[in-house]
């Protein structure tokens, strides 16, 4: 179903963080990687301009970046404010504050969207959304998924995340997911365990793992899980 474009709230993160939230090795950043949910970050715009192999899919490729633009503006200041008002659990060194941060994340998503025409004509960013994605199995070797998984454990329920989880494993080697914590929450999603459970009796191997990337505090895990 077509996601409407006014229940999304666009929010990227740039290469260098992907590279902390998913323990990315130089080997990891040469093979082919598949950011899904990758929306406005600026991670595939980044590969590209190192000349590196990456595609994004996200259902918000169906807009035109004119649009995306748009509801960008609309959405920082909410951003902006709820940050503010939970400021107590995220961790100010990388970003000094939430101004800061909406500036910075406001750089990050510009890059994104010079980006987007190119890189739809070069099927860089695909329109896709989990948990069925038009990939061939095994396409890439690592399929990524930020703040997207674990991130709105309120409305995605369990099924959700196990289905989810095992096409990111049928399209790519290795899946790697970060972070565990809700948005704006102060724990480990509720699924974390049972999600891991399921997909271990069926086989897949899930590692969860300290990584060195931090902003919401105590947030600093990424699940991988191998396919069978
Ligand atoms: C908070 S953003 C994260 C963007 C990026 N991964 C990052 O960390 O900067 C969440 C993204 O999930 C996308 N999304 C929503 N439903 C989805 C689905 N069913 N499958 C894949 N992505 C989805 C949204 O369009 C949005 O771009």
């Amino acid at each position: 179903m077509p996601i409407a474009l006014a229940s999304v709230v666009p929010w990227g993160r740039s290469l260098d963080e992907y590279a902390r939230m998913f323990a990315l090795t130089p080997g990891d950043l040469a093979s082919s990687i598949l950011d899904c949910a990758g929306g406005p970050a600026s991670f595939t715009a980044e590969m590209r301009r190192a000349g590196k192999q990456a595609v994004s899919c996200d259902p918000i490729y169906g807009f035109p970046a004119n649009q995306i633009a748009r509801r960008i503006d609309e959405t920082a200041p909410e951003i902006l404010e709820r940050t503010r008002r939970t400021s107590e659990n995220f961790i100010w060194t990388e970003f000094d504050s939430p101004e800061r941060l909406v500036e910075s994340r406001r750089d990050i998503m510009r890059l994104f969207l010079e980006d987007l025409p190119a890189g739809l004509a070069e099927n860089r960013y695909r329109l896709a959304e989990l948990p069925a994605l038009p990939f061939r199995d095994r396409e890439f070797d690592l399929a990524l998924c930020s703040h997207f998984l674990f991130t709105y454990s309120n409305v995605l329920g369990l099924e959700f995340h196990t289905a989810s989880i095992r096409e990111l494993c049928r399209v790519a080697k290795q899946a790697r997911i970060f972070p565990l914590f809700p948005q704006f929450g102060t724990e480990r999603s509720p699924w974390v365990s049972s999600v891991t459970s399921q997909l271990r009796s069926d086989g897949y191997q899930c590692d969860i793992e300290r990584v060195p990337y931090e902003f919401q505090k105590g947030a600093d895990e990424m699940l991988r899980v191998s396919g069978t």
